[in-house]
C-alpha cells in the first residue's frame, strides 16, 4: 500500500470530505460550511489525507495570530486505529507552529477515549483555556476542550539501576508520568537478607532492554519525541550503576540524544514534583536504604546538604533490626506493620548529637536493639517482636521528625518534602503530619510507588538538569559515591 498523502483541501474535495464528515459526527457540517471555510475564511487551513487516490480523512484549523484551533479532524471508519489520525494531527501541529501559533486547542468527545489518549500523548491538557476557543460548534457533541502549550512539551527518558530495581520511565515537562516501568529484584535478594551486588548487576543486564522497550511502548511515543536521556550516575552499587549508565550512553549515541547525569537523591527529591509543583526554599528529608539526609533547596537543581547520617541509613537500620527479629528482606514494611500492633514499652536511645547538628546516627539504636533481644533470649523471656518494632520505630521517627522540624523553622521553608523508601513508613508520615500541620507548612510525601526507587523520579530531576543545560559526554562514568552538591 502506498504512503498516505496530506495535501490542502480543494473545493473539488468537498463531496469526499462530506462522506468522512457524515460518518464521523452526529451533527455533521453541511456542504456550504466547507465551501465558506475554503473560499472566504482567511484564518482557515484545511487538509485532506489521501490514500491511493481516495480521501480517507481530513482536518481543519483556524490560526489567529498565535492561537490555533483544530476545528475538525476525522478519518473514514474503515481506516481508524491505523495511526492516520495521529499523522494528520502531527501535520496540523507542525503547520500551526510554522504559521506562528504557540497555543493550540481542540475539542474531543468525552466518549472518545482513543482520541483523548492520542492527544494527551502530544501534551494536550484537558480543560485548559476554554475561554480561548475562537471557534466552537456548540451542541455538536458532548466535548472536552483540550489545550496544548506547544512550546513547552519536553519528554525526558530516565534510567535508574543504582540498587535492586531496573527502571525506565518517560516524563513530560518534568511533572507528568507518561510511562513508568520498574522491574524489582527483591525476590532474588530475599534469601540473602539484603542486596547482593553481583546478583543485582546480572539482573540489570537481563532486564534493562525489556524494561526500556516496555516503557517506550507504554508511552506510545517515538524516539524523535524524546528530548534527552537522563540516567542515575550515582551514588549506589558501582556494578549496578554501570549497567544503567552504559545503556544510557548507548541510547544517547544511537538515537543522537543529549545525555543528562542525575544524582539518585536529586531523583528521590524530585519524585515530589510528579505530585505537586515545588516552592522554594524547601527542605527535603531523604530517608532510604542507603541515605538519611536533610537537604535545603533554594532553587531548582541546587542542593545544600545540611545534615546526614554518620553511620547507618534509616532504611538500613530498619532492615537490620528486621533481620534480628527474623523478618524477611526488606524489613522496613514488616517493622512498620508490627509497630502498629505493638506497645512502645522499651525506651531505646535517641542520637540527638550536638545541639545544633542536623546529622543523624542510628548505630547506637541498632546496638541497643541487639542487646535487648540478646538479654531477653538469655533470660528466656518471651520476645515481644511487635513491642520492639514499635519502640524502635518510635525512636527513629522521633529523631527524624524533631530534626526536620527544627531545620524547617530555622530556614523558614515554604515546603517540607519527604523522599526515599522509608517515606512509605506510616509512623513517620503520621508524626510529620502532626508536626507540620500546626506550623502551616505544606508537607509533601509522594505515593509509595514513587517513594521507592523508580526512573520517573530520575526523569523528573533530569528535566530540570536538561533545562539548566547539564550534559555529559560519552565518557560519563558511574560514580558510587557521587556528591549531591
Ligand atoms: O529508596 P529505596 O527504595 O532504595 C534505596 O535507595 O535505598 O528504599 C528502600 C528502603 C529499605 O531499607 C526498606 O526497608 C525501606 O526503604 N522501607 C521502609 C518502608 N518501606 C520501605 N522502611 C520503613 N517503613 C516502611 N513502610
Ligand atoms: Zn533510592
Amino acid at each position: 500500500m502506498n504512503e498516505p498523502l496530506i495535501r490542502p483541501m480543494a473545493l473539488a474535495d468537498i463531496e469526499a470530505v462530506m462522506k468522512v464528515e457524515t460518518a464521523t459526527y452526529t451533527s455533521p457540517w453541511e456542504r456550504h460550511i466547507f465551501f465558506q471555510e475554503l473560499s472566504q475564511n482567511f484564518h482557515a487551513h484545511y487538509y485532506v489525507l489521501e490514500l491511493e487516490g481516495e480521501v480517507i480523512g481530513y482536518a481543519g484549523m483556524w490560526v489567529v495570530v498565535d492561537d490555533a484551533q483544530i476545528t475538525n479532524i476525522a478519518i473514514l471508519p474503515g481506516y481508524r486505529g491505523k495511526k492516520y489520525g495521529e499523522q494528520l494531527f502531527r501535520f496540523m501541529v507542525g503547520k500551526a507552529v510554522i504559521l506562528g501559533a504557540v497555543h493550540l486547542s481542540l475539542e474531543v468527545r468525552v466518549s472518545n477515549h482513543i482520541a483523548q489518549r492520542m492527544y494527551s500523548k502530544f501534551g494536550l491538557v484537558e480543560g485548559g483555556h476554554s475561554q480561548k476557543l475562537l471557534f466552537r460548534q456548540s451542541g455538536r457533541c458532548d466535548c472536552n476542550v483540550g489545550d496544548i502549550e506547544m512550546k513547552n512539551a519536553t519528554y525526558i527518558l530516565g534510567i535508574e539501576t543504582s540498587c535492586d530495581e531496573t527502571a525506565v520511565a518517560i516524563v513530560r515537562n518534568g511533572t507528568e508520568i507518561v510511562a513508568n516501568v520498574v522491574a524489582s529484584q527483591i525476590e532474588s535478594h530475599k534469601r540473602f537478607g539484603g542486596v547482593v551486588p553481583e546478583i543485582a548487576s546480572r539482573h540489570h543486564v537481563e532486564q534493562i532492554t525489556v524494561v526500556l522497550e516496555d516503557a517506550m511502548k507504554q508511552s506510545e511515543l517515538n524516539w524523535e519525541d524524546i528530548n534527552a536521556i537522563a540516567v542515575t550516575q550515582g551514588p549506589g552499587l558501582v556494578g549496578a550503576l554501570l549497567i544503567g549508565v552504559s545503556a544510557a550512553k548507548a541510547l544517547a549515541f544511537a538515537k543522537q540524544k543529549p545525555l543528562v547525569p542525575v544524582h539518585h537523591i536529586a531523583g528521590h527529591i524530585y519524585a515530589n514534583r510528579l505530585v505537586q509543583e515545588l516552592e522554594f526554599p524547601l527542605l527535603a528529608l531523604v530517608v532510604s536504604g542507603g541515605h538519611t539526609e536533610l537537604v535545603l533547596m533554594k532553587q531548582h537543581g541546587q542542593f545544600e546538604l545540611i545534615g546526614e547520617t554518620r553511620d547507618d541509613a534509616a532504611g538500613e537500620a530498619y532492615d537490620k533490626v528486621a533481620r534480628m527479629l527474623d523478618m524477611p528482606y526488606p524489613g522496613g514494611p514488616h517493622i512498620d506493620r508490627q509497630a502498629a500492633e505493638g506497645k512502645i514499652s522499651i525506651d531505646f536511645p535517641r542520637a540527638w548529637l550536638e545541639p545544633d547538628s542536623f546529622d543523624f546516627s542510628f548505630s547506637g539504636l541498632k546496638s541497643a536493639v541487639i542487646n535487648t533481644i540478646h538479654n531477653a533470649r538469655q533470660r528466656g523471656d518471651r520476645l515481644e517482636k511487635a513491642d520492639i518494632a514499635a519502640s524502635f520505630q518510635e525512636s527513629v521517627v522521633d529523631v527524624l521528625t524533631a530534626k526536620t522540624r527544627r531545620a524547617a523553622e530555622l530556614h523558614q521553608v515554604k515546603q517540607v518534602l519527604v523522599a526515599g523508601g522509608v517515606a512509605a513508613n506510616r509512623g513517620l508520615r503520621t508524626a510529620l503530619e502532626k508536626a507540620f500541620k500546626p506550623m502551616g507548612i505544606p508537607l509533601l510525601i509522594p505515593p509509595v510507588k514513587l517513594c521507592t526507587d523508580n526512573a520517573a523520579m530520575i526523569a523528573a530531576a533530569g528535566t530540570i538538569a536538561y533545562e539548566q543545560g547539564r550534559r555529559a559526554g560519552l565518557e560519563l562514568n558511574a560514580d558510587p559515591s557521587l556528591s549531591l552538591q
